[in-house]
């Protein structure tokens, strides 16, 4: 961890902001790349907001020794490249698109220099299915590093595709926990790497039993927070999200999952479709107070 090269994030907005934070906690420097020079303005306000709410004694991690942030500069695309020569790792964090992301992913590879670690963010698609059908110079050095919503929420989710090379995913469980983030190995290339998948069954089982009217939205939700002593139920939680993101995301494991029910689907299309979209609409599962 000696290395004084930082970290470049592709994509200013909610993550990789949040991202330039953490990354920058050892000291070492962080380039926040975006195509939008507002967003640029939005994420350096941000980032200094953060620093103040959360100092760099709050969480844990060795910190490298440092006791001052990493300089953090805002770059449009064109400057690209050099900032990747300055870095040893690179996360794409640009929205939620498959041949967005290819594109960020060839163009990435292309610029870095072979010894760059190439992350994705991406929360649906993994880095197998990002590196499908493209022509690398470097196939080796690709994984997908999953946030959540650092710092409030450190977890991340490291995952290599077939042919990343094992030391890629040692150091990025290392530099990691050293930034203050708490890593885990998804140790097979698996769609919603961990948490997300299994919160996947969740609520298709949750939208099943609602359908077939097991119970009220009011009911699963109260029966989930006494038991697990969690604050949000499963059907506010959907409501939070939105019902039209819930659906997207379903369909996505559908697609990969063709044996999957259709009911949750169709129940979710439903009530997209009378306007119930949740907390963004006023009316989900359960109407919004105003
Ligand atoms: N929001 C979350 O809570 C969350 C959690 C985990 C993972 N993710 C994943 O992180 C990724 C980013 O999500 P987000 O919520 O930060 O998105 P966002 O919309 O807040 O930010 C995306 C940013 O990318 C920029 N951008 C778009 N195209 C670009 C390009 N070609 N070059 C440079 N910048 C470009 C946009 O201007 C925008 O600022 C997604 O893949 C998402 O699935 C999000």
């Amino acid at each position: 961890m000696t290395s004084s090269r930082g970290v470049t994030l592709i994509g200013a907005g909610t993550q990789g902001t949040r991202l330039a934070y953490m990354w920058s906690r050892c000291g070492r420097p962080v380039h926040v790349v975006d195509k939008d020079p507002k967003q640029l303005e939005r994420s350096a306000k941000e980032i200094e907001r953060l620093r103040k709410e959360w100092p760099l004694s709050s969480l844990p991690g060795e910190r490298g020794g440092n006791t001052d942030w990493g300089k953090a500069t805002f770059i449009q695309p064109e400057k690209l490249e050099s900032a990747i020569q300055q870095s040893w790792l690179a996360i794409e964090c640009v929205p939620e698109s498959r041949p967005l992301k290819k594109s960020i992913i060839q163009q990435l590879d292309g610029l870095a220099p072979p010894d760059v670690i190439i992350a994705s963010n991406s929360s649906s698609y993994t880095i197998s299915e990002i590196l499908k059908g493209l022509t690398l110079r470097n196939a080796d050095r690709f994984a997908s590093i999953h946030s959540y919503w650092p710092p409030e929420t450190t977890p991340v989710e490291i995952m290599g595709a077939e042919t990343t090379r094992p030391e890629i995913i040692e150091r990025l469980m290392k530099e990691s926990t050293a930034h203050g983030f708490q890593p885990f190995h998804v140790r097979r290339s698996s769609t919603g790497y961990i948490y997300n998948r299994i919160w996947a069954a969740i609520k298709r089982e949750t939208l099943l039993a609602l359908d077939e009217q097991v119970a009220t939205p009011a009911e699963v939700d109260a029966l989930f927070k006494a038991v697990l002593k969690t604050p949000k139920g499963p059907c506010e939680q959907m409501d939070t999200v939105g019902l039209d993101v819930v659906l997207a995301i379903e369909e996505h494991y559908a697609e990969e999952r063709p044996e999957l029910p259709t009911a949750p689907r169709d129940l979710l299309k439903k009530m997209i479709a009378d306007g119930k979209l949740g907390v963004k609409s006023g009316e989900g599962f359960f109407t919004q107070d105003k």
